[in-house]
């Protein structure tokens, strides 16, 4: 499975490494394509010479569990360089003949390393005084070397820091290149892909764009495809890149649930529609929605309806569109990097999430997925090369259910028209303010109770308005923002003066977790 059947690459095995995905960010950032395997999937038959070399990732376990790691060794004697990496150095060494052990003195966090000789894996590496700060994370150690290697740094608790085998090509490091903590770090990447793999840079926005429309137009041909759109920053990376591929024959399906930011809906088919002239299906739904969530508390039920609601609409509108024989989705790199589980994370069931691009099965399209072996960052800046705006593509995340989880308890045309409002006060003055991008996620919520106030020589008794702004890196975790409070001041003042229904403001100081970041 490859984007491009002859684009050169870098295969990583993944041993379960909470840094897997950092390593095959810090080669795509150097320009050049790498691909995560599981090392329970790599066989030696899946192997062409688009791979131009191997690193073996970190990993939980200990090089004694050997059922546990399961790996096609022959992959070895393909003469591609290799490089081990933490666990990746220890089976390495362990494969070629060497010995690993329990390290007497565990080493996590920073080391220093000492260069003991040249390799072209370091160099320009090393400071003046041939040593290096680097990250350590590992209580077992390579303890006797394999025969033809060669120490080239060593720490104080890691005789075998870096290690290397120059014949054959095999290189192997007992700290994480790949991690910011260490000094340097791409220098050992980016060493080990051009001078020892000597791969060429292959791996720019520009290169994914032509790529990409190039690979979506032979695979779709002459057939129509269908495409929800939301407005968000992945739907609309696919759209625009089927757009200037298959152009006419891209059906873009946008359906206003009532339930969407203030203006996104002119907002959208302005965009989509008039400035990127794609075939774009606006369905307004409103009533629909509304009608089926009136008298609806529960956040569950709300969830549920909303999707299957959203899918029973796309479903119509695509049958009017007669023999559709794709559909596209904006899955990406992350949702399909097997490998998660390797590390036995589990995600218990907090929320159904609903996505506009969840794919109604029984519809029996084919799919594509072009987005999908890419990282978010990289969606974005491919987005940019696209034509896209910057304001699309730096927007924060929207969720498919839009306002319905940010009011808690009945969902009603009053509540709606206040939430939008205060939503949109809040987000532009971020913007004012040159806030908006050092924020993640920002969004005005209505609570449930009304409460007492007083404006001019009057007592109002009006709706609670809530408001998160959330940091974070992806969304698993979040802390919230730091206000100064003269900004906290500037909105609230604004918020309960221009809006009818909101006499109080509160600010949401929830991390996440214990809290979530959507209030259902
Ligand atoms: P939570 O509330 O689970 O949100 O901490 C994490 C991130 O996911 C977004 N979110 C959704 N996105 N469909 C989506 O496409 C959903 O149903 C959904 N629910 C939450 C949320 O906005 C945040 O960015």
């Amino acid at each position: 499975m490859s984007l491009d059947q002859s684009l050169s690459k870098i295969l990583i095995v993944d041993f379960g490494s909470q840094f897997t995905q950092l390593i095959a960010r810090r080669i795509r950032e150097i320009g050049v394509f790498s691909e995560i395997i599981s090392h329970k999937k790599l066989k030696i038959n899946n192997f062409d010479d688009t791979i131009k070399g191997i690193i073996l990732s970190g990993g939980p376990l200990n090089v004694y569990q050997i059922k546990k790691y399961s790996f096609d060794k022959k992959v070895l004697n393909l003469n591609i360089p290799v490089l081990g990496i933490c666990f990746g150095h220890q089976i390495l060494s362990k494969l070629n003949g060497g010995k690993v052990k329990q390290s007497k003195h565990r080493e996590f966090g920073l080391a220093n390393i000492y260069k003991k000789s040249d390799s072209l894996l370091t160099t320009n590496f090393f400071n003046k005084k041939k040593l290096n700060k680097v990250w350590m994370s590992h209580a077992d150690q390579v303890s006797k070397l394999p025969k033809n290697f060669n120490v080239v740094a060593s720490s104080i608790n890691s005789k075998f820091a870096v290690v290397e085998n120059k014949k054959k090509n095999f290189y192997g490091v007992q700290f994480h290149p790949e991690v910011t903590h260490t000094q340097n770090g791409k220098k050992i990447i980016s060493n080990f892909i051009f001078l020892i793999c000597k791969v060429k840079r292959n791996w720019t926005p520009k290169d994914q764009r032509k790529q990409l429309i190039k690979q979506v137009g032979n695979q779709v041909g002459s057939n129509k495809v269908i495409c929800a759109l939301s407005g968000g920053v992945d739907s609309s990376v696919v759209a625009q890149l089927l757009n200037k591929a298959i152009g006419k024959n891209l059906y873009c399906i946008f359906v206003n649930t009532g339930l969407l930011r203030k203006n996104e809906e002119i907002e959208v088919v302005k965009t989509f529609k008039k400035r990127l002239k794609m075939n774009l299906i606006y369905v307004n739904a409103e009533k629909e929605f509304l009608n089926k969530l009136s008298n609806v508390t529960d956040p569950e039920k709300k969830r549920k309806i909303i999707g299957n609601l959203f899918i029973k609409i796309f479903e119509r509108y695509a049958k009017k569109i007669k023999d559709v024989k794709f559909l596209a989705q904006g899955t990406l790199y992350p949702d399909l990097i097997e490998s998660k589980s390797v590390t036995g994370s589990q995600t218990s069931k907090i929320k159904s999430h609903h996505n506009v691009g969840g794919l109604p099965k029984r519809m029996k399209l084919k799919l594509i997925e072009p987005l999908k072996f890419l990282f978010k960052d990289e969606v974005r800046k491919l987005g940019l090369e696209l034509n896209l705006s910057k304001d699309i593509i730096s927007r924060h995340p929207f969720p498919g259910p839009g306002l319905a989880i940010r009011m808690p308890g009945l969902i009603t045309h009053e509540k709606i028209k206040i939430l939008k409002e205060a939503d949109y006060y809040f987000i532009q003055a971020l913007k004012d303010h040159g806030l908006y991008h050092k924020i993640w996620q920002a969004y005005a919520a209505l609570l449930p109770v009304k409460t007492v106030g007083v404006m001019g020589d009057n007592r109002t008794y009006e709706y609670l308005c809530l408001l998160r702004a959330i940091t974070s890196e992806d969304g698993m975790t979040a802390d919230f923002y730091e206000f100064k409070k003269s900004f906290i001041q500037t909105i609230s003042n604004k918020i309960v003066n221009n809006i009818r229904g909101i006499n109080r403001v509160v600010y949401d100081v929830t991390s996440k977790p214990p809290s979530t970041i959507e209030l259902e």
